[in-house]
């Protein structure tokens, strides 16, 4: 990596939230005098701790320790603090099934039933302190409730996303040496059972991983008042979980969060960026298989006390709009989600949210990838009528928590742009030698380190290291970005798929965003094919939205658009349509395996793609 990534799309456009919202926001101003780890310390004291901490951090790079001699316990601080406020019986859980049903839980409740799985782990399987368990279930409220459970006894929990197959489930069970399983019955996707349990079964069937008990968690029937359970004191740099991560490449890296330093920041960060009130029903729609789950669907809503909104379903079944009818149903009045399903709803077109009355919203979030302006200005108009702040969240299963946004009472909003670090975090966009840029493009960086950082990689210190402290001497997102003259941040995307042509080194989400941009695209990816004269030519998969057809007129058009907008430099040497582009069962576009396409390589590994089917397809496309 010798040269540094450029800049080339401008955007200029920029939102302000209403005098309304700014009036009554949770965070209206920010302390820049006040001293990083005084600030951390303070948000650490709105947590409950058994045993107060007196060290704030202690720092040997690469491995933190935060408020160490602390103890506290996660699901206490989820579940058991509201039960002597009046929110005791305020709904915590919200639940529909993809046929319509709904289940409530209030905090009561959900503590009550948190506390029968507990005793039933701790007394009649044995499970300790320290000891692993996995959970593979679909978006249930059991799921909610084991991970509680784990967290409650201090068990390190490692929630495997229900869409993985029996291999991937049997190498996650290997790796963490998880003892016992936690399983559903069946779910449902699209009307169709998903024969949970049997994935299970099969990944277990070798023989060669240490588990000993599968608890079928729906139909487990516990009765009895357990609610007198004692919460496990632990220690606030005990591990609370381990979630595999898989990237875009290798074996997945099971990313280990503790404790203190993790709920400090869900706890903050949930509070100040999405403006979190008593009064708000709040949904995230990711998959608590992923980290959004984990910190904003689980540990920063509950701990706030917050009414979650959790769905079981997809956006389009029944049919495509039955997000929002999950919204006006439920009156949901936070709304967090993908830029994957944003794209997909553009695509559906502007009819299917006007049916819904969406007047409960009053905020917006993305999260996963870069959101194309285009993709935001939808967002905005389409789904918040104009009037909702929207917050685009960067961070990683690394990192816990949200590290780069806009503070929605505070700071004005630019499509595409994520915005700036959030108080506490110190973040810098560097040159490829360490330099930081003051303005301009390069790679990202976060220069302190944070509550909610990874401790590690689960058993393997040396990949941690390697991976993210070899290129710098702070933390490697292993992502682009760029910083303008107001400290506003756009992420350009991964690194590995940054493009080089002609000696300038690209980041995709630019030229991605100038393809959405053009009328009738909905989503568009890019990587560079082999080129003898400029290294690298761009080739482009593009998606059109419903009504639109893709041809030899049409990609004539788009690259004069391309070129017009962000220069001759980034204008594709070929545009392929495709009905989908390949992508992670968490909804990000696979690039590696579309080079692998434009290489002429053999299409390598598609066992994280969601569509695996889809790329048959494009390689035919491709050689036609
Ligand atoms: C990307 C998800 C641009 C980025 C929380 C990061 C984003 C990776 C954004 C982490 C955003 C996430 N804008 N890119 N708002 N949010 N990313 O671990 O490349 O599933 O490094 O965590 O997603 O993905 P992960």
């Amino acid at each position: 990596m010798s040269q540094n990534i450029e800049t080339l799309l401008i955007e200029n456009r920029q939102f302000e939230p209403s005098d309304i919202f700014k009036k009554l926001a949770n965070v209206t101003s920010i302390d820049l005098d006040k001293d990083r780890l005084e600030f951390w310390a303070e948000q650490a004291k709105k947590l409950h701790w058994f045993k107060p901490f007196e060290t704030v951090l202690e720092w040997n790079r690469p491995y933190a320790k935060w408020f160490q001699e602390g103890q506290l316990n996660a699901a206490y601080n989820c579940l058991d603090v509201h039960l002597v406020t009046h929110r005791k019986d305020k709904k915590a859980l919200i639940w529909e099934g993809e046929f319509g049903d709904v289940r409530t839980f209030t905090y009561e409740e959900l503590h009550q039933e948190v506390c029968r799985l507990a005793t039933y782990l701790q007394n009649e399987l044995g499970v300790k302190k320290g000891d692993r368990v996995t959970l593979y279930m679909p978006m249930i409220p059991e799921l909610v409730i084991g991970v509680l459970a784990c967290a409650r006894i201090g068990a390190i929990h490692s929630v495997v996303f229900g869409g993985f197959s029996a291999s991937s489930l049997r190498d996650r069970l290997q790796d963490s040496k998880s003892e016992v399983v936690l399983t559903a019955s069946a779910g449902t996707r699209r009307g169709k059972p998903l024969p949970i349990n049997d994935v299970v079964e099969e990944a277990v069937s070798q023989h060669d991983t240490h588990v000993k008990h599968i608890v079928v968690v729906d139909t487990l029937k516990l009765e009895g008042n357990f609610s007198s359970h004692q919460a496990e004191p632990m220690m606030s740099e005990d591990p609370l979980f381990i979630l595999y991560t898989s990237g875009t490449t290798g074996k997945p890296k099971g990313i280990v969060h503790t404790t203190g330093g993790y709920l400090t920041h869900a706890k903050y960060s949930t509070h100040a960026v999405f403006d979190l009130k008593d009064s708000d029903v709040y949904w995230c729609t990711a998959d608590v298989g992923w980290i959004t789950g984990h910190t904003y669907l689980i540990y920063g809503p509950l701990s706030n006390g917050a009414t979650c909104m959790m769905f079981e379903g997809t956006p389009d079944y029944p049919e495509q709009d039955r997000f929002w009818d999950v919204i006006e149903k439920h009156k949901v009045s936070i709304f967090y989600t993908a830029p994957t399903a944003i794209r997909s709803f553009m695509k559906w077109g502007d009819e299917l949210p006007a049916r819904h009355d969406l007047s409960s919203l009053r905020l917006l979030g993305s999260v996963g990838e870069p959101i194309n302006p285009e993709a935001w200005i939808w967002y905005y108009e389409q789904i918040g009528k104009n009037r909702c702040p929207i917050v685009d969240t960067w961070w990683q299963t690394e990192t816990g928590g949200i590290m780069i946004t806009t503070l929605p009472g505070i700071h004005l909003m630019r499509p595409g742009h994520a915005g700036l670090p959030l108080p506490g975090i110190t973040a810098s966009v560097l040159m490829p030698d360490g330099t930081p840029v003051t303005q301009g493009g390069g790679l990202l960086s976060l220069m302190e380190p944070w509550p909610s950082m990874l401790r590690g990689i689960w058993g393997d210190n040396k990949r941690y290291e390697e991976v993210y402290w070899k290129t710098f001497s702070t933390y490697f997102a292993g992502d682009g970005a760029t910083i303008d003259a107001d400290g506003y941040y756009m992420i350009l995307g991964r690194v590995d798929d940054v493009l080089n042509v002609a000696g300038h080194r690209i980041g995709t989400m630019e030229v991605e965003s100038s393809l959405v941009d053009f009328q009738g695209v909905s989503e568009a990816a890019v990587v560079g094919m082999p080129d003898d004269i400029k290294g690298q030519a761009i080739i482009a998969f593009v998606t059109l939205k419903d009504g639109y057809l893709g041809n030899v007129a049409l990609e004539k058009e788009m690259i004069s658009h391309v070129s017009k907008m962000i220069g001759a430099i980034a204008k594709p040497k070929r545009i392929i349509f495709t009905p989908d582009l390949p992508k992670t069962r968490s909804g990000k576009i696979m690039r590696r395996l579309l080079k692998d396409v434009v290489e002429g390589k053999p299409i390598g590994d598609v066992t994280t793609l969601g569509n695996p089917d889809v790329m048959t397809l494009i390689q035919e496309r491709f050689l036609s």
